[in-house]
């Protein structure tokens, strides 16, 4: 009978995790200490064949299976080496849910110095002891790279082992601490790390016939709007574009959706930048305070969605899963 018991408890559990639900991690009283194991990663130089001058990072995490979980892909002109334009504002990518095990977390994105070469990562997730309550967590890795020039391409991959083998790669990361209730006040903000979750992103392409995203020809771009949520403040935000592009880049203006709690409207403002060739948006927040004093703050992700054709026409409907961005390292 115990046995009995004890094999359906197990048939269940499997069918839990086989369904594919995000599992909430707790959160008070930890510190994180979420471990995540890298498994290919790999830098390339751009492809001379296609002459845009982009480098491309990939990396792999893994599940504890040891499939890949996550796929982590970010691109930018080789000069920047993972900094916008070269810049003091790290370059964040999301990392996709390949769904091949169980995934705890609600985004998952990184960013790599290629100048010092460490990856950051960064996650969110539900935390099942705070009900309504989201989570951020945050680690790096320093990574020793091999790179090899051949002729028609230039890539890096992480160093052999002495003995020959694949290095053994983690990054841990732990809890950003969550601002404590009441201190949402403007002179606190400034002392907190701001980050965003990126919602709904959309954006409607239309294209000359015979052209496909990978070769886009576009004959109108409607240009990114999307929901930008702040994961410091909850303060949330509608962002449009307001002109029509210049160059293939998009600005605009985010409207708040938010109050504070005396039900005032708050006071802080959102903006967007989207250079739509090189599918990297910037993002900046800005706050008026009551005594005068204001800051501001900005992050940059490469966002690039996912183009599907329209049935029997020519546009393209890009859409995204929650990206989170955030404002430089943690
Ligand atoms: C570096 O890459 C080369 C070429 O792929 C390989 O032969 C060599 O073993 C690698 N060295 C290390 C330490 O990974
Ligand atoms: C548009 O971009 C191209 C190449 O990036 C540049 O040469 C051109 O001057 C730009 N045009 C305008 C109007 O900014
Ligand atoms: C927002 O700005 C208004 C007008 O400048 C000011 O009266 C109010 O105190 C400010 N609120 C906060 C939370 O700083």
């Amino acid at each position: 009978m115990r046995n009995k018991a004890f094999s359906f408890a197990l048939a269940t559990a499997t069918f839990l995790l086989s369904s594919g639900a995000n599992a909430a991690r707790q959160c008070a009283g930890s510190s994180g200490g979420f471990q995540h194991h890298l498994g290919d990663v790999r830098y390339d130089s751009p492809d001379p064949n296609k002459v845009n001058g982009l480098s491309t990072i990939a990396a792999s995490l893994l599940s504890g299976g040891r499939t890949p979980l996550y796929e982590c892909v970010g691109q930018w002109p080789e000069e920047w080496q993972g900094w916008y334009e070269g810049g003091s504002n790290l370059i964040w990518a999301d990392c996709i849910y390949t769904g091949a095990g169980l995934g705890d977390d609600e985004t998952v994105s990184f960013a790599v110095d290629w100048k010092s070469k460490t990856m950051y990562l960064s996650h969110t997730f539900a935390c099942s002891d705070q009900k309504g309550s989201k989570a951020l967590a945050s680690g790096s890795i320093k990574i020793d790279f091999n790179c090899t020039t051949a002729e028609d391409d230039s890539y890096c991959v992480p160093k052999s082992t002495t003995a020959g083998t694949r290095p053994t790669l983690n990054i841990d990361t732990k809890l950003v601490p969550a601002p404590a209730d009441g201190t949402s006040a403007c002179a606190d903000s400034s002392k907190q790390y701001h980050s965003w979750k990126l919602l709904n992103w959309l954006r409607r392409i239309t294209m000359e016939p015979g052209s496909s995203p990978a070769d886009p020809k576009l004959v109108s771009d409607t240009g990114p709007s999307f929901a930008l949520e702040s994961v410091t403040s909850g303060d949330t935000f509608s962002c449009t574009p307001s002109e029509d592009s210049q160059n293939g880049t998009f600005v605009g203006a985010c409207q708040s959706q938010s109050q504070s709690a005396a039900g005032d409207a708050t006071n802080t403002t959102a903006a967007f930048r989207f250079d739509a060739k090189l599918n990297m948006l910037e993002i900046s927040q800005q706050w008026e305070c009551s005594d005068a004093s204001s800051f501001d703050v900005v992050g940059v992700g490469y966002v690039q969605a996912a183009c599907g054709r329209v049935f029997n026409s020519d546009e393209f409907t890009c859409t995204s899963d929650p990206v989170w961005i955030g404002t430089g390292v943690v």
